[in-house]
Formats: structure tokens, C-alpha cells, sequence
């Protein structure tokens, strides 16, 4: 009898071939816990894993020490972004979606938080941009192309990799939601960040990430594990930049 855990691996795998072997699950980076968590928690049935607080005192911190010029690389990377298409993936409070709308992008708002949503749709007002940022339906990363059904100039994706359900399939999600000649941008912390400090059940599940592909919960990727993930597919170029030890921070153009 398989473990338990083979239930929340992709069904559509176990419905066509019963019996996979461990190994290739892990080596396939399916995941595990998380799929069947999120087919039971739903954002459109008022579900939100930021508890409401917390949303608001992140969002405060967030919006305070935001610092703009993060953007400005990206902007002559890819040319300006007056009129461009951009998705704000995993956008939280906003900061970045009403910066890209204020340098003159459309933007479209996509996030799992309804809270997270009120506070940047109040930002994107107080900010006069709510005319140039579409506010999605709220959903999961890793559904985000299914959802969208669109392509994009610039796939933004800051700070929340590590809440993908899947590392490998949300990789293939930010590259089939850029359009081609379009770019993605993905900054994420890495399991060098903090594990020091972490439960010996967090440092554990990094552990089980790094080594084997079982995501359970929301640990760091790996150093330099995104943009393996990224060059599975064809892209023209990619830049890394691995200056900060615990952070992997990638631009690639499709
Ligand atoms: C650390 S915040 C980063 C927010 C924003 N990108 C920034 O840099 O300020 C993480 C974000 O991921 C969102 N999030 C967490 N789990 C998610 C999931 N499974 N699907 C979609 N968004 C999720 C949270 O609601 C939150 O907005």
C-alpha cells in the first residue's frame, strides 16, 4: 500500500498510472501535503491564509520601507514600462503594483489575500493609479495561468516563491504567463535565509525541500534552484544576481 502522502501528489498522475514509485514523485518535485491543503482551502469560499492583523502590520512595515528603486534595473532591462503589461504575482499590499502603474505600466494585481486586496486597492486610490490596475479574482500561485488565462510584458514575482505549492510547476506557471520577447522577474529568499533561527521543524522540511523535492509547507528553495527551474524552458537570456547570500534574485527574457 502506498503511503497516504501519494493522495495529495498530483491526481491527474494517479489517475492515469496507480502505482509511482516514491522517487520519482520527489525527483519530479510533485508535491505533497500542500496540493491536497489547497484543493480544501479555497480564497473564493473567504478563505485567507494571512490573518488580518498581520496583514495589516506587514502592509504598514511593507509600505514604509519600500524602496522604489529596486524597479529601476528591471525598468532598463526591459526597456521602460510605460504601456507594458505587467503581473504583480503574489502582490500582498501593493507597493510594487501602484509603483509599476505610477512609471506607467497596466497592472494586474493577483494575490491569495483578501485583505491584502483591500489594503492595495485602498493604496491604488490614495495613489490615483486604480484606473491602471486590474484586480484579479483571488487564487493560488501555482493556478495563476489557469486563472488568468493571459500573457504578460513582465511577470513580478517578489518575496512569496517560497508559497508556491510546487516549485517546479509554479516555475513553468511565471514562464508560460510571460509572453514571448517578455520577461520574468523572480526575488525570492533562499533556505540559507534565517534557518538558524527557525523551528527544527522548519530547518527539517528545508532539509527534506533541498534534498528531495518534498515541499511540505513553505520552505526556501535552494541556492540557484529557480533558475534551474527557469532554464527548463527556452528563454533568450537570464541574469543572476546572488550578491546577497540568502536571497537569488533572476530576470530572464523569453
Ligand atoms: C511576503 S508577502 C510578499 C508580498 C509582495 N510581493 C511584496 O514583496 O511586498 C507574500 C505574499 O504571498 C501571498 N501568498 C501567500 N501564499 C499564497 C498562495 N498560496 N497563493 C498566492 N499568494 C500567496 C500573501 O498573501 C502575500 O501577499
Amino acid at each position: 500500500m502506498p503511503p497516504i502522502v501519494y493522495l495529495a501528489v498530483d491526481h491527474r498522475m494517479i489517475f492515469q498510472a496507480g502505482n509511482i514509485n516514491v522517487f520519482e514523485i520527489y525527483q519530479g518535485g510533485r508535491i505533497v501535503l500542500n496540493e491536497l491543503l489547497s484543493l480544501i482551502y479555497r480564497p473564493e469560499k473567504g478563505w485567507d491564509p494571512v490573518p488580518y492583523e498581520h496583514a495589516y502590520q506587514y502592509a504598514l512595515a511593507s509600505w514604509d520601507t519600500f524602496d522604489a528603486s529596486e524597479l529601476d534595473e528591471i525598468e532598463t532591462i526591459i526597456g521602460g514600462f510605460q504601456g507594458k503589461h505587467v503581473l504583480d504575482l503574489g502582490a500582498g499590499s501593493g507597493q510594487y503594483s501602484v509603483e509599476f502603474a505610477r512609471r506607467g505600466a497596466m497592472v494586474t494585481w493577483y494575490d491569495i489575500s483578501k485583505t491584502y486586496k483591500k489594503i492595495a486597492e485602498n493604496k491604488a486610490k490614495e495613489f490615483n493609479v486604480l484606473d491602471r490596475i486590474h484586480f484579479a479574482p483571488l487564487g493560488y500561485l501555482d493556478e495563476a495561468y489557469r486563472k488568468l488565462q493571459t500573457c504578460y510584458d513582465l511577470v513580478f514575482n517578489h518575496g512569496c516563491f517560497c508559497y508556491s505549492v510546487s516549485e517546479k510547476n509554479f516555475a513553468k506557471v511565471i514562464y508560460d504567463l510571460v509572453r514571448q520577447n517578455g520577461f520574468g522577474y523572480i526575488y525570492t529568499n533562499n533556505s540559507k535565509f534565517r534557518i538558524n533561527e527557525t523551528s527544527k521543524s522548519f530547518q527539517l522540511r528545508t532539509w527534506l525541500n533541498e534534498k528531495m523535492w518534498l515541499k511540505v509547507g513553505h520552505p526556501h528553495p535552494p541556492r540557484g534552484r529557480v533558475a534551474k527551474l527557469i532554464l527548463n524552458y527556452p528563454v533568450k537570456r537570464l541574469w543572476y544576481n546572488f550578491q546577497e547570500l540568502d536571497s537569488d534574485r533572476i530576470i530572464f527574457e523569453k
